[in-house]
C-alpha cells in the first residue's frame, strides 16, 4: 500500500497491510485475530510527523474515529470527547466557535486528534496535554480497549509515554479534553500578544486569527512545499552549558524548563550554523523558519535524511549540541 497521500513529506514508501479502521469494535476485533507486535506496528494519524527512508514492513493503523461529544458540562468547563480521525485544526476551529478556550494558541498546527496526546503537540506557550483529560485506546497486543487519564500519560515536552513504554502499543481512538467557557489568554510567547491586540478586543476568534497570521507568515504549506513541521525538537540543556554559550552568543534565545535546564532554539542554531535557505539535492532547510526541512519536489526520504545528519553534525561542531529529530524516521 503506498503512503505517499499518507505523509506530509510526500514520500514514496509503501506499507505491507494498511489498516484503516472507523468503528472501535471493528478495530478490537482486528487486533484479536492477529498476534501484533509494537515493532512490527506503525500508527499514523495526518502524518506530519513522520520520514520514511524505506518501506514499512509491517502493519500500518489509520484510526479515522469521528466525531465530538459533549460528555460533561458545567459554567466553567466542559468535557468534549473527540474521534482520533478527526482533523487537529477542525476541532479547534470548532472549540473556538463554540466558545471553548484552551487550545486556541493550537490553531493550524497539522496532524489528527489522536497524534495529540501521543506527541503532546505545543506550541505558543501551551501544550495540548494540559487540556488532555482522558485518552481512550486498543491495546493491540491485550487487544482490549484501555483508558488512561492525564496523570498516566506522563506528558512532557513533545513528549509521553506514548513514546517510550507503551510506543505504538496503543492505538488511540478516542481523546476528551477539557476546555473552559471562561478563556485564560496566553499571549505571552514572541509576537503573540502585539499580533493579538493589533487587531482589537482579545477573545478567542482573535487569538486563533492571530495564531494563524504567525504560522502561515514562517511555516510552509505542506500542499505547496511538502514538511513535517519542526524537524528537529529544540534541545534542553544544563543552564551552565547554556551560559557558556551565551557568553560567545549573547543573543541566543533561550527558555526556562526547571533550575537546571534550559531550551535552546533549534532554528536559531540551524541559522547560525549557515543553513538557512540551502540544501542538497530536492531537500532544502526553509528559507523562513530554518527548523522545518522541505521537499523541493520528489526528495527521497534518504536525501532529507542526509541533509538532517549534515545539519547535526554541522550544529554539534559549532555549538557542541546533538539535535535530536521531532519526527519519526523510519
Ligand atoms: N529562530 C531563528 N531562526 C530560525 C528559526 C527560529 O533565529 O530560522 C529563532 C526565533 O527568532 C525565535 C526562536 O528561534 O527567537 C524560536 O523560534 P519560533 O518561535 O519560530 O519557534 P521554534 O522554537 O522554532 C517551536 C515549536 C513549533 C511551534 C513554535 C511556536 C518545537 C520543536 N517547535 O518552534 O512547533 O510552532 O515553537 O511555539 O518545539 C512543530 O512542532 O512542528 C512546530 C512547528
Amino acid at each position: 500500500f503506498n503512503l505517499r497521500e499518507y505523509n506530509t513529506f510526500h514520500i514514496d514508501a509503501a506499507c505491507k497491510y494498511f489498516v484503516r479502521c472507523e468503528k472501535e469494535e471493528d478495530l478490537l476485533e482486528f487486533v484479536g485475530s492477529y498476534e501484533l507486535k509494537p515493532e512490527e506496528v506503525l500508527i499514523l494519524g495526518g502524518g506530519s510527523n513522520f520520514l520514511f527512508t524505506e518501506d514499512f514492513d509491517g502493519v500500518v493503523f489509520y484510526p479515522m474515529m469521528q466525531g465530538y461529544e459533549i460528555v460533561e458540562e458545567n459554567e466553567h468547563d466542559v468535557l468534549v470527547r473527540v474521534g482520533s480521525g478527526v482533523v487537529w485544526d477542525d476541532f479547534v476551529a470548532w472549540a473556538v466557535e463554540h466558545g471553548y478556550g484552551g487550545i486556541e494558541n493550537l490553531s493550524l498546527i497539522p496532524g489528527h486528534v489522536g497524534a495529540t496526546p501521543v506527541q503532546n503537540i505545543g506550541a505558543y506557550g501551551v501544550e495540548a496535554g494540559e487540556c488532555i483529560a482522558m485518552v481512550e485506546a486498543v491495546d493491540i497486543v491485550k487487544a482490549e480497549k484501555v483508558k488512561f487519564d492525564a496523570s498516566e500519560c506522563r506528558f512532557g515536552y513533545r513528549d509521553s509515554i506514548f513514546k517510550h513504554e507503551w510506543k505504538n502499543r496503543h492505538v488511540v481512538t478516542y481523546v476528551t479534553f477539557r476546555l473552559t467557557r471562561q478563556p485564560v489568554f496566553r499571549l505571552q510567547y514572541g509576537s503573540v500578544r502585539d499580533e493579538v491586540t493589533r487587531a482589537g478586543e482579545v477573545t478567542l476568534k482573535a487569538v486563533r486569527e492571530a495564531i494563524i497570521r504567525i504560522r502561515e507568515a514562517k511555516l510552509p504549506d505542506v500542499n505547496v512545499l511538502p514538511n513535517a513541521g519542526s524537524f528537529f525538537k529544540n534541545p534542553v540543556v544544563e543552564r551552565k552549558a547554556a551560559d557558556a554559550l551565551l557568553a560567545d552568543n549573547p543573543g541566543m534565545p533561550i527558555y526556562p524548563v526547571d533550575d537546571e535546564h534550559v531550551k535552546l532554539a533549534a532554528g536559531w542554531l540551524i541559522e547560525m550554523s549557515g543553513w538557512k535557505g540551502k540544501g542538497i539535492g530536492n531537500a532544502a532547510v526553509h528559507d523562513k523558519q530554518a527548523l522545518v526541512l522541505v521537499n523541493k519536489g520528489g526528495a527521497s526520504g534518504i536525501e532529507i535524511a542526509h541533509l538532517a545528519n549534515e545539519i547535526k553534525k554541522s550544529v554539534f561542531l559549532k555549538f557542541g549540541v546533538w539535535l535530536e529529530p521531532e519526527v519519526y524516521v523510519i
